[in-house]
């Protein structure tokens, strides 16, 4: 499958070396400076199946695109994206802000960064997931021969099975978490995990898993 990558930093480089490598999909990074050195070295590690260019072009090229961005460059990077009517967007992002209490949400209870994005990315198919666990996790998400959970929450019935095997392509137990207004509840989700891992003594290598009987 091809990957248009809008980011290409700790998110969108593990994701598209890790689903280049797992599953053989096709990777264009979009990002504001194609040619700069850290792209340019990003592809290189990855080989024939990257490349890079600009979120017009990146969004053009794939069969689904995920959105890496930080929160505050979200609207923009969608702005500079095209049309997007028809397409599916995956949608990572945390609207992470500093606040009072130091860093947190900026928006949840009524609203979410999903929600958001579905509103600017006009005609799009937008997917809240991957965005619950450290980018390091995304690349190893198993854990002692456990798979680290990832939802997917999103309106769109008929793609969501592609977008959860393309998840499921990573190694994660995916798992559907309704609509994609449930992406404050992701939000919130992700938002435990930072809290844990810089303030509780997590560090970075653990994940949520999800036991059945
Ligand atoms: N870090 C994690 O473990 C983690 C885990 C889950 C979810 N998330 C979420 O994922 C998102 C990315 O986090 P990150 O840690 O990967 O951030 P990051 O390392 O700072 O990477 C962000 C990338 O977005 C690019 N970018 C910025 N503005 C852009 C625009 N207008 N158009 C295209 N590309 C643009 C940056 O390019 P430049 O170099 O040009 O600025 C960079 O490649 C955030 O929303 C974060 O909350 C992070």
């Amino acid at each position: 499958m091809k990957l248009g990558i809008i980011g290409a930093g700790n998110v969108g480089g593990t994701l598209g070396a890790a689903w280049a490598r797992k599953a053989g999909h096709q990777i264009m990074f979009g990002v504001r400076a194609p040619n700069a050195d850290k792209t340019q070295e990003l592809v290189r590690g990855i080989g024939a199946k990257a490349g890079a260019g600009t979120a017009a072009e990146a969004a053009a090229f794939g069969d689904m695109i995920v959105l890496t961005t930080p929160w505050i460059a979200a609207e923009a990077a969608i702005g500079s994206m095209g049309d997007l009517a028809g397409k599916i967007l995956l949608d990572a992002t945390n609207p992470l802000a500093m606040g009072p209490d130091g860093l947190g949400l900026e928006i949840g209870h009524s609203t979410s960064a999903g929600e958001k994005v579905q509103g600017w990315a006009k005609g799009a198919s937008v997917f809240k997931t991957l965005n619950t666990t450290g980018f390091s996790n995304m690349a190893d998400p198993v854990f002692h021969g456990v798979k680290s959970v990832m939802f997917v929450a999103g309106d769109d019935a008929a793609n969501k099975p592609k977008v959860m095997t393309l998840v499921a392509d990573l190694g994660f137990d995916v798992v559907d978490a309704g609509p994609l207004r449930n992406a404050r509840l992701l939000e919130a989700h992700a938002m435990l995990w930072i809290d844990l891992a810089l303030n509780r003594g997590q560090g970075r290598d653990f994940a949520f898993a999800i036991v059945r009987r």
